[in-house]
């Protein structure tokens, strides 16, 4: 198994991200002066002082931008530099342009406005109750939840609230542009959309397409922050560039990139849940409050998916959910790894959870009963197509024991009064495709040298997802060549037009596929021409590690003598690829449609151990029955689970994003006060037992998507603690609220019970169990 194609880079540190391209000696560094109001209406802008500052080239407001300042991925609401009002704290207000950056960023210091306060919210429901929405509010239904509520045996009704989350990409964004002789631009950018940002600053320079390039060679992690946030930021660098004449270079540092960046979004939800005598799950209607922030941003897309994933991998006849973007003045919220999805999930999850712990039975048996069937219909009108959720859950039982494990669990709680072990069983079921039908689309231009290398150029970035080599992998079967043969180009709007961004997971389906179209026409050709000259049928030939052969025999033919023939004889050796998911479809005027190419499904076993006396506590063990079909480079797919859980397991746990709900300042924008999960949050036994899928006959190879769905696990992590609290505190009021950060942990092990808890403190504590 080939290793991640820029392993060996970034071992030796000399990957190139955006500035670590040699500078020009007469760049500038930029620096944004933004609004110190969450809300208010811009009276005057004072600039002067910056100007007169050492090292000082220029400073610029919204009027000098050539050409329209407005941007946004759904609605073009917010300007790129503020126009009279202003909906959140660092809001862009003025950009400084310097020699040297911090010259740059001392002079945004001096920049002062007069604001007009305006009322701050940054309650999702307070919005939503003055219809303060971005778009109309949405509900997906199947069934008449109306009609079944008398008839359920229980029914449990509660709230949830769940935090965002920082997505701390390790480069934070950034973009570098030099000015073109025609007025547009070349931007390097930290981007997971060149097209995206190429219609941006193209809109912002007031120019056409075609004279705007985008190149992107890597990313320092992007996980859905720069998936449209990066727009903004290399429109600013282009515009600078323009009107300077010079190279121009827009870095956030990290204090002020966590302070104005929008995150994952915060929730609030309500949930009602209807069950049978037995246990089905008969009605489940909830509402979800998205918390947007300030403008609109990508917030109706990932609302979407959140009304997609509410019903999880569960049969729920009677549906209803509602969902709304609440306007508030906090950050634009945007993408993040699961785009809604995760919020949806959780709410089921909490619902099933709150009907299991009133009934008195493990969560997991009310699951196992209510997974989907094939057949059965999911709410937003696709059926289930296979035994998938299944298969998962019964590998997860077969591999590892749920009830062994339970068993285990219960008696461990049996013997030990201070310490208190929890488990949950948690499925997953993600569905592949953009929601949004149009970005199913990807690209591939394959060169074959005549030299017998190649290299590939596609719409899909390499953001530490192993983007490349997976598609190197794929070049490599589709030629029969070894990888090492296979390079993989920068992402670039002159080469690749018409991108969709790398996203929901789907990055190597898209740009995968397209590859192997590409390769197949060249290899087609090349295989027509050996056939001519042999004599012998083409349909006969292959290539078998860099040889020709016919019939399963080498034939005499090296892969590079055949090319460079090949060459000599005019055929064409390069070719473009296009692949456009088939069989996809959504109206969102019935909401209802075909939406997914397919699912990923899997299952978790959570256990943890928590300290009642303190409110620490340790993942003791996660294993995992994952369904990612067959894997194009298994080490890189199962980095991608063990990642994707462990961002998740923060957001569950220690990340504990705060606003202030005076202000609108996010109170947790330094690393010293936002806690991102270290190496001892991994637990020490992490198993992942891959279910083989010979069925997924989308992905290249028939590979699946494995981006996002192993973050959709980690809500299992807070179920699991809530079991151990629940274990050591039954009756105590616990909200659903996440993240469980120990200070939660250990309130809520208390909760209602000071009296035992001063007697707890008086009695001996037991001892600590060994791992
Ligand atoms: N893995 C790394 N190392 N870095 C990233 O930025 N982004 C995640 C996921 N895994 C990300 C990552 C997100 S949000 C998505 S949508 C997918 O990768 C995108 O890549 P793919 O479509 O190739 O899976
Ligand atoms: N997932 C991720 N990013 C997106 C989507 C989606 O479904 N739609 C638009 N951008
Ligand atoms: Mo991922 S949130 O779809 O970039």
């Amino acid at each position: 198994m080939s290793r991640h194609l820029d392993a060996e880079f970034h071992v030796r540190g000399t990957s190139r991200y955006v500035d670590d391209h040699p500078r020009p000696e007469n760049m500038l560094h930029l620096a944004l002066f933004g609004s110190p109001v969450a809300h208010g209406r811009v009276r005057s802008v004072d600039t002067q002082a910056a100007r007169a500052a050492d090292n000082v080239v220029a400073v610029f407001t919204v009027d000098d931008i050539p050409g329209d300042p407005w941007h946004g991925p759904v609605v073009q609401d917010e300007a790129l530099l503020a126009a009279g009002e202003v909906r959140y704290i660092g809001q862009p207000i003025a950009l400084i342009a310097a020699t040297d950056v911090d010259s740059a960023r001392r002079a945004a210091a001096l920049v002062s406005v007069d604001i007009e306060p305006l009322e701050i919210v940054t309650d999702p429901r307070v919005a939503h109750a003055r219809g303060d929405l971005f778009g109309v509010e949405r509900t997906f239904a199947q069934g008449d939840v109306d009609a079944v509520w008398n008839t359920c045996a229980t029914i449990v009704e509660g709230r949830s609230e769940l935090a965002g989350q920082e997505h701390v990409y390790m480069e934070t964004q950034r973009a570098r542009a030099y000015p073109r002789e025609d007025g547009g631009s070349q931007v390097m950018a930290s981007t997971q959309g060149p097209t995206m940002v190429q219609k941006c600053v193209a809109r912002a320079l007031g120019v056409a397409l075609h004279r705007v390039e985008i190149d992107v060679t890597r990313l320092g992690g992007g996980f859905g922050g720069k998936e449209d946030n990066a727009n903004s930021i290399a429109s600013l660098a282009a515009v600078a560039a323009r009107l300077t004449g010079r190279p121009a270079e827009l870095v956030l540092d990290r204090a002020t990139d966590m302070r104005i960046t929008g995150k994952r979004h915060p929730y609030s939800s309500d949930y009602r849940l209807g069950l049978s005598e037995s246990g089905d799950i008969l009605a489940f209607e909830a509402r979800h409050y998205q918390n947007a922030g300030g403008y609109t941003e990508l917030s109706p897309a990932v609302l979407e998916r959140t009304l997609f994933t509410s019903c999880n991998t569960y049969n729920i006849p009677n549906f209803r959910v509602h969902a709304a973007c609440c306007k508030t003045n906090i950050v634009p919220n945007t993408a993040f790894r699961g785009f809604g999805a995760a919020q949806g999930l959780w709410v089921i999850e909490c619902a099933i959870h709150h009907a299991a712990e009133q009934l008195g039975v493990a969560a997991e048996t009310l699951k196992a009963r209510n997974l989907v069937h094939d057949g059965d219909w999911f709410p937003y009108g696709q059926q289930v197509a296979h035994e998938h959720a299944h298969m998962c859950w019964d590998a997860a039982d077969t591999q590892f024991d749920l009830a062994a494990t339970r068993a285990a669990v219960d008696a461990f709680n049996a013997d030990h009064s201070h310490i208190k072990k929890g488990m949950a069983v948690l499925p997953i079921c993600h569905g592949v495709s953009f929601t949004k039908i149009p970005l199913n689309q990807g690209q591939a231009l394959v060169h074959v040298y005549q030299d017998g290398s190649v290299t590939l150029s596609t719409g899909g970035i390499e953001m530490g997802q192993g983007l490349s080599t997976k598609l190197a992998a794929i070049a490599a079967r589709a030629f029969g060549l070894s990888m090492e043969r296979i390079t993989v180009q920068s992402t670039n709007t002159f080469r690749t037009a018409n991108m969709g961004p790398s996203a929901a997971s789907a990055t190597t389906d898209l740009n995968g596929n397209a590859v192997l179209v590409a390769a197949e026409k060249i290899r087609e050709r090349v295989l027509a021409f050996a056939g001519q000259r042999l004599g012998v049928d083409a349909e006969r030939l292959a290539i078998v590690d860099a040889r020709l052969t016919c019939d399963g025999d080498d034939a005499d033919w090296s892969w590079n003598d055949l090319i460079a023939q090949a060459f000599l004889n005019r055929i064409n050796l390069s070719d473009h690829g296009f692949y456009a998911t088939p069989g996809i479809a959504f109206d969102p005027a019935v909401e209802k449609g075909q939406a997914f190419a397919y699912h990923v499904y899997g299952t978790a076993i959570f256990e943890v151990a928590v300290d009642c006396l303190r409110g620490t506590y340790e993942i003791e063990r996660i294993r995992i029955a994952h369904d990612m079909g067959r894997p194009l480079n298994e080490a890189v797919d199962i980095g991608q689970i063990e990642g994707g859980l462990i961002q998740g397991i923060g957001w569950m746990t220690c990340e504990d994003l705060r606003f202030d709900a005076q202000t609108g300042a996010c109170t947790t924008a330094t690393h010293a006060s936002y806690k991102v999960p270290g190496v001892y949050m991994v637990p020490d036994d992490l198993q992942i037992h891959l279910l083989e899928d010979p069925g997924n006959s989308v992905g290249p190879y028939s590979s699946k998507a494995v981006g996002e769905p192993p973050f959709l696990y980690a809500p299992g992590v807070y179920f699991a603690l809530r079991e151990a609290i629940r274990a050591f505190n039954p009756s105590g009021p616990l909200p659903f609220d996440a993240p469980m950060t120990p200070e939660r942990t250990l309130m809520q092990l208390y909760a209602g019970r000071i009296d035992d808890m001063i007697e707890a403190r008086s009695s001996p504590a037991d001892t600590t169990p060994s791992a």
